[in-house]
């Protein structure tokens, strides 16, 4: 596996930072995973935009220009062995003496990996998935696309416990995520998404998809979605670059609706695999 670490590509066994790294001692640090089809990054312009946010957010300036971050996704696509990869890239804001204030002037480490990417199953799909639900105990900027996921670790963790796929999060009665994916509802025809804001993470699958509903003209709404309106949900689906639009059929171990995948789902499951078939056809562009 070929990895990148700060200037330099190289097996992943040779890849050595340092201890005091703020990534290793604070958790200091933002990442993204963008997903790769056919070696074609997908809404790589978006991760990127995102990544800009993350960083402005932290107070870390952008080691790179997104010519250098395009090039350098390109490099690590190409050596690796899979078709369809995770590429993960990941800025700390480097080694200093440990002290919990951002000290100036540092080095930021950068660090680059992939992964094969294996999406969910169309049997997976067909047959559903089984989540639970937690209260959201994470701070109040899950929009920072942080190193620090000891909230999601935990939360994922609880649920692969029970054999579930995901944790639901809601906090104050309401719907905000999941561990690690975006959640969408359907009810009565509708589909419901919970708004952007500070208690969730802007995702690359959340736009694809309501640009999906808008372009079929599928009716949905943007707004906060309860806590009730969640557990009484005709179709529960999760988002995110490697699960795409996964159903889920069971909540606390009750059946979501009839307990099996519904047909809005189904839809813009397949309209979504449309697009990126259309996507990965479609002449490269930087
Ligand atoms: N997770 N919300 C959380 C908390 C996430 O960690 C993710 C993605 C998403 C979905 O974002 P996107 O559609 O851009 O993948 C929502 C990634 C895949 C991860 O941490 O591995």
């Amino acid at each position: 596996m070929t990895i990148y670490l700060n200037g330099e590509f190289m097996p992943i066994e040779q890849a050595k930072i340092s201890v005091l790294d703020r990534g290793f001692i604070f958790g200091d640090g933002v990442y993204e995973v963008i997903p790769v089809y056919s070696r074609r990054p997908f809404r790589l312009a978006e991760h990127l935009a995102r990544l800009q946010a993350s960083l402005d957010a932290i107070r870390l300036q952008n080691p790179h220009d997104r010519a250098r971050w395009t090039e350098l996704v390109g490099r690590i696509v190409a050596g690796n062995p899979w078709e369809d990869q995770n590429v993960y890239l990941q800025i700390t804001r480097g080694v200093a003496r440990r002290d919990h204030a951002f000290p100036k002037g540092l080095k930021p480490t950068v660090f680059l990996m992939a992964s094969e990417l294996i999406p969910p199953s169309a049997e997976t799909v067909k047959r559903g998935a089984a989540a639970i639900v937690l209260p959201d105990f994470r701070w109040t900027r899950c929009d920072i696309k942080s190193i620090s996921l000891l909230g999601n670790c935990l939360l994922r963790t609880a649920a692969a416990d029970q054999g579930c796929v995901e944790a639901i999060l809601v906090r104050d009665g309401e719907l905000t995520e999941a561990s690690a994916s975006n959640v969408f509802v359907v009810k009565s025809g509708t589909v419901l998404a919970p708004p952007k804001s500070h208690l969730i993470l802007p995702g690359i699958t959340y736009d694809v998809v309501l640009e999906i509903l808008r372009d079929a003209a599928i009716p949905h709404e943007v707004r906060p979605v309860k806590e009730s309106e969640l557990r009484s949900a005709d179709e529960v689906w999760v988002t995110s670059s490697s699960r795409e639009v996964l159903p889920i059929t069971t909540l606390d171990g009750k059946p979501v609706g009839p307990g099996r995948p519904g047909p809005v789902g189904a839809k813009v499951y397949a309209l979504y695999q449309e697009y990126k078939a259309r996507v990965m056809r479609a002449p490269a562009h930087a």
